[in-house]
């Protein structure tokens, strides 16, 4: 499809198989786990293939700009990428304020190869010292849960005179907020179970590249693994594509609207949001990013403040994970993550903005 089409079209219309007469209009998943032998079809068992993958491969693919291989979740695809590129006694660099279960992986899953592992906060000055001798340097900008952001293509330069690969976990970005390939990066990763998919009832990831090498080595390592999504999710994926546009649009719009309701309010510290202009990662993300989307940090005082706030607010409930439909904010200290106790990390919905503003000032009223 057209690279000069606009969003909406795009999403619509991606990874849709062109009109034949009697097909169904939208795509239809395929469940089989075995397909008939004895022709030159490209599916012979539900491991390796599935035509309702390789529907979506090609839609986000076409967004993101590279061959796209899509996994059972985000870190399927996360720790299939290291599985695949990194070996013994290799150096990677893990961002420090990155989403938590990466760097665990890392360290608790991946010990046995004795990594040289170097977490690097997202906002560093990224120096040629920090990413020296990286086999991989991942990124993840903005970073979940801080929404600092790093510039990916000094960083990529920097990363590729010392030899390294460099992968972007866009999963806050999605691809249509942020294109890493264009970029400079070699990968773009997500979980996809945020707002990619956009209506938090799929747990998917996926991996694009615009190197054909390593797109096949990691389709080989996702067959020989297992880490393969199952065909209903990834066709409910498809299906939640098709309005990523709007729902973005309508998230991003709330969010700049909480944002400025919260900037000055007397409760609330450390408002992040980096489509706003008054927001310290605004003149970076400005320059790389498409659009913005719909996450939004802040501090209030403490964890009783933080469930005193939620238990008031009637259109925002706690859940973790982000991205969809329903506004839902999520307190991180309480998972681990290096923050202050009351941080929270809020994912705006599709509810009207002024319905969403007035539910949360509210709700900041009583404590
Ligand atoms: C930035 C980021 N990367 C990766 C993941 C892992 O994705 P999944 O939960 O789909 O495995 C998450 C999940 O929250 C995330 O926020």
């Amino acid at each position: 499809m057209s690279a000069g089409l606009g969003d909406g079209t795009r999403c619509v219309h991606a990874g849709v198989s062109p009109a034949a007469p009697g097909a169904p209009v939208p795509p239809q998943p395929v469940f089989a786990a075995q397909f008939h032998l004895g022709g030159d079809g490209d599916d012979w068992y539900g491991r390796p293939h599935n035509p309702t993958w390789r529907a979506l491969e090609a839609a986000i693919g076409g967004l993101d700009g590279g061959e796209c291989v899509v996994y059972s979740s985000g870190m399927a695809a996360v720790s299939s990428l290291l599985r695949t590129v990194l070996g013994a006694g290799d150096t990677v660099v893990l961002p420090a304020d990155g989403y938590f279960s990466t760097r665990d992986y890392v360290r608790d899953h991946l010990a046995a190869l004795k990594l040289d592992v170097r977490e690097i906060p997202t906002a560093a000055p990224w120096s040629a010292e920090t990413v020296a001798g990286a086999r991989l340097v991942l990124l993840e900008t903005p970073s979940n849960p801080g929404l600092d952001v790093c510039d990916i293509a000094a960083v990529a330069a920097l990363a590729h005179a010392a030899g390294a690969l460099v992968a972007v976990d866009n999963t806050t970005a999605t691809p249509l907020g942020q294109r890493p390939l264009e970029l400079g990066a070699d990968v773009t990763l997500a979980s996809d179970t945020k707002a990619l998919a956009g209506h938090s009832d799929v747990v998917l990831g996926h991996i694009s590249t615009a190197d054909a090498r390593l797109a096949a080595r990691l389709r080989a390592e996702r067959t020989a693994s297992g880490c393969v999504p199952g065909p209903f999710e990834v066709w409910l994926a498809h299906r939640g594509l098709g309005t990523l546009d709007l729902r973005l649009a309508r998230q991003a719009d709330n969010a700049a609207a909480l944002y400025e309701a919260l900037r000055g309010h007397p409760r609330v510290r450390g408002v992040r949001w980096p489509g706003s202009p008054h927001d310290p990662a605004h003149a970076v993300a400005s320059r790389q990013m498409r659009r913005f989307g719909g996450v939004v940090t802040f501090e209030l005082e403490s964890a009783a403040a933080v469930a005193s706030f939620l238990a008031a607010a009637h259109l925002v409930t706690s859940a973790t994970s982000f991205g969809g439909l329903h506004s839902t904010a999520d307190r991180r200290a309480r998972w681990g993550d290096p923050v202050p106790a009351g941080l929270l990390r809020f994912s705006c919905g599709c509810e009207d903005t002024r319905d969403l503003v007035a539910d949360v000032l509210a709700a900041l009223e009583t404590h």
